[in-house]
């Protein structure tokens, strides 16, 4: 066991650098700034230049060490408002008060910034290795019609945990059977409302997908419009490295899971109702995590007060999520040496952990930017 691997208590997983990190939704950065995150442990400022194009550097000025995002924008550049000096786009220092000399030292590290889908993403590892590509396609955030809230919450957890959650949806109709869990989908008949395939988590490139058909009334929950008939619901959820979550939920006429082989639907045939979700978990450090979400019905004509009923359901199920996962990780932390135990809903963030502890051990090897 290396040093590395002795800080991580067994519940922990490690950060990933070189990847996408959502560092908050776009309308949280309307302004030109400074805008102070945290993300993986890196304190990390954003502000706009005067086209309007959002820059990350590190917080920290590179003279005394004082955040910058205490400083202040002025065109395109950001002046530390400790003793003055001025910094690029680049991260590079373009003034220093009274003097004509810049050290070369005298720098910060820029961090690769995008814009899409009304998220705002940084990348975390190499900038060689930024690549626009990489960032995942939520197009659906942008759909002309569709209805979407947005939200976010603060968690004093380690990201894992709530990467658990997500990965397992099996807590739904236990803890948010007051909220938005199904009101049958418990016990033996969340068994018997699956259809054949029951909930499959596989592994996909860059994450773990996590499919199934729910039949009958047992398939309703409060998210879905009262408009929309019950029928057959087929349910995909992908959760992609470092954390981002999407998952859609489709309601077909009764016999679609069938004719589909209880496999994904035929493309040909139209969803009653298709309801996404797009969700984002970011490691601020090992005890702190900030959770982006979002909610859309899938029926363009729910009334706005169905639609505003419906948003708060999803606040309270999201609160109910936070409250447990809070209290389980003060009993892991006061335990740290104990041993869980599995059960077969485990699989999707076992497939997870593992794929997140492989990367992490291929980017040890490669010498990963890690935090600087
Ligand atoms: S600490 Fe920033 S200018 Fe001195
Ligand atoms: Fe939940």
């Amino acid at each position: 066991m290396n040093a590395c691997q002795e800080r991580i208590r067994p519940t922990d997983l490690p950060f990933l650098t070189d990847f996408w990190y959502v560092a908050g939704w776009r309308s949280e950065f309307e302004s030109v700034g400074p805008h102070a995150r945290t993300i993986i442990d890196q304190p990390i400022v954003l502000y706009r230049d005067r086209k309007n194009k959002l820059v990350a550097l590190a917080d920290r000025c590179a003279h005394r060490w004082a955040p910058l995002s205490l400083g202040r924008v002025e065109g395109d550049t950001l002046r530390c408002m400790y003793h003055g000096i001025r910094f690029g786009p680049d991260g590079a220092c373009v003034a220093i008060p009274e003097q004509d000399v810049i050290p070369p030292k005298m720098c910060v590290r820029a961090y690769p910034v995008i814009e899409r889908n009304k998220l705002v993403w940084v990348w975390m590892g190499s900038p060689d290795l930024a690549d626009a590509s990489l960032v995942p396609d939520l197009a659906a955030l942008d759909q002309d019609g569709r209805k979407i809230s947005f939200g976010s919450l603060d968690y004093k957890a380690n990201y894992a945990l709530i990467a658990d959650n997500l990965l397992d949806l099996s807590h739904i109709g236990f803890l948010h059977e007051n909220t938005a869990g199904r009101p049958v989908a418990s016990g033996n008949l969340a068994r018997a409302c699956y259809l054949p395939g029951g909930s499959e988590a596989k592994t996909i490139d860059h994450g773990v997908r996590v499919e199934s058909w729910v039949s009958g009334p047992a398939a309703r929950n409060v998210l879905l419009p009262a408009a929309v008939p019950d029928g057959d619901l087929w349910t995909r959820t992908d959760f992609l490295v470092p954390g981002i979550f999407i998952s859609e939920d489709r309601m077909y006429p009764y016999g679609v899971a069938e004719r589909s082989g209880f496999r994904v639907p035929d493309p040909n045939i139209a969803a009653l109702s298709d309801a996404i979700s797009v969700q984002a978990v970011t490691p601020v450090s090992d005890r702190k995590t900030r959770y982006f979400y979002s909610f859309s019905p899938g029926a363009d004509d729910v009334p706005a007060s169905e639609f505003e009923a419906m948003w708060t359901v999803v606040k309270d199920t999201f609160a109910e999520d936070l409250k447990m996962i809070e209290a389980q990780q003060i009993i892991i932390d006061e335990h740290p040496a104990h041993q869980m135990a599995g059960i077969a809903a485990d699989r999707g963030f076992v497939l997870f952990r593992k794929m997140v502890s492989r990367l992490a051990a291929e980017q040890s090897q490669t010498g990963g930017i890690g935090a600087i």
